[in-house]
């Protein structure tokens, strides 16, 4: 293994696909490590291209715009942070040996469809999910419902994230409201939804899981302590680590995580969704890649999610081990549609020295966009939770 000398010959060449604050912490990571590193993303100056050697602007949709950039740069290794991109023009690189992708281009492929990993969970590996059907039509719709999924149910678009054209469905009048919303808010066009029973829960957990090199060579898999985390209409406002469990639930936990990414393989971090009620586990998705959640690791381990994943993809050794007893996140919205705002209350959050910020310099705010996160250490999850909190009240979007 070895690291040659950015924007030199013997480079590192490394390209993040997606350059959100999930990436803008890896391409920091890396850039620690002495490689050189490439941001591409669909708009310019995202918060990974503010800390790249080079920065790209394509549609990562579309496979020959994608090929073509890769020719290009040449990278050894490319590293997908967002899940819309043209996957099939992953694997002809990969299996033309052009650049790895992390952790592999099949990876990409079956999570960036719910259907792909859903159906292998659930069908191959036979792993506790929500019951669960497809649906192409509104027809199609009530007649999974009805024909086995129940109610109450939640209805995704196949491709979506961050909770985008989600709704729960209590009752046969909803269901077609809950269909026209996942049309309009699905990532592509075109209507295939996938529809679930609703699991009544007492928590969920994100449970990152790394697949790393170990000294003899092979890959090893390693689990971070538990996160817990907190969603609102899809998307996460705070997390926390570690979220307390039964030893039976983590077990089954990290069986379940073990199963899912050992069948995606290659090296990198996970993000495994898992439903926990008292022993029962049920799998709910997987990110082959760091993970929103997974955040709070900036305050709670030696190694956060985002160096645990440089190391992965350079074969280095990891560590996933906590340094406080407990951490938390909370997310800091733009509370506007403007560009170019500021942030107000920063100096009053960071009064609190358990308390650290991440502003992530996006150009543009929306209403519900996260733009920053406040993270807290303390000697329990609960406080840690409350300080996380206060801070990220504390900082306010204005008009910059
Ligand atoms: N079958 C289910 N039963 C109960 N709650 C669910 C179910 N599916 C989703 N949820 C809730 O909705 C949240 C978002 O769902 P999911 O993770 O599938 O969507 P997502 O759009 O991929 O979100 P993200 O991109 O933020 O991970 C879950 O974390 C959970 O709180
Ligand atoms: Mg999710």
């Amino acid at each position: 293994m070895k690291i040659g000398t950015p924007l030199s010959p013997s480079a590192t060449r490394v390209m993040l696909l997606g350059s959100g604050e999930l990436g803008k912490e890896v391409i920091i990571a890396l850039q620690r490590l002495g490689v050189e590193t490439i941001a591409v993303d669909r708009y310019p100056d995202a918060p990974g291209q503010q800390v790249a050697h080079r920065a790209h602007v394509i549609n990562m949709a579309d496979p020959l715009a994608l090929r073509r950039l890769i020719e290009q740069e040449e990278p050894h290794i490319i590293v997908p942070e967002i899940e819309a991109i043209a996957t099939d023009a992953l694997a002809q690189v990969e299996a033309d040996g052009i650049a790895e992708v992390i952790p592999t281009a099949r990876a990409t492929q079956l999570t960036m469809n719910r259907e792909g990993i859903r159906k292998l969970a659930a069908e191959v590996l036979d792993l506790p999910t929500s019951r669960y059907a497809f649906a192409e039509s509104l027809n199609e719709l009530r007649m999974a419902i009805d024909g086995g999924v129940g109610y109450p149910c939640i209805v995704k678009p196949v491709i979506s994230s961050s909770g985008k054209g989600q709704s729960t469905i209590n009752e046969p009048e909803e269901i077609e409201k809950a269909w026209d919303g996942a049309m309009s808010g699905g990532r592509i066009k075109g209507g295939r939804v996938i529809v679930e029973e609703m699991i009544e829960f007492d928590f969920e957990i994100t449970l990152l899981t790394l697949r790393a090199r170990s000294p003899g060579g092979e890959i090893e898999t390693h689990f971070c302590a538990p996160i817990g985390h907190r969603q609102v209409n899809g998307d996460y406002v705070e997390s926390w680590q570690p979220q307390a469990m039964s030893p039976a639930a983590l077990q089954r936990a990290q069986e379940i995580a073990a199963a899912v990414t050992g069948n995606l393989g290659g090296r990198g971090l996970f993000g495994v969704e898992l439903f926990i009620k008292g022993d029962q586990v049920w799998f709910s998705e997987v990110s082959p890649r760091p993970h929103d959640t997974g955040m709070v690791t900036m305050s709670s381990q030696h190694q956060n999610e985002f160096e645990l994943h440089a190391r992965a993809i350079l074969g280095l050794p990891v560590s996933v081990e906590m340094n406080v007893t407990a951490a938390a996140s909370a997310v800091i919205y733009g509370a506007m549609n403007e560009s170019a705002i500021a942030f107000d209350g920063v100096d009053a959050a960071l009064q609190d020295p358990q308390c650290e910020l991440r502003l992530f310099g996006k150009p543009e705010a929306f209403t519900q966009r996260r733009m920053g996160v406040a993270l807290a250490h303390s000697d329990s999850a609960s406080d840690a939770r409350h300080r996380a909190n206060r801070a990220a009240k504390q900082v306010t979007p204005v008009k910059g």
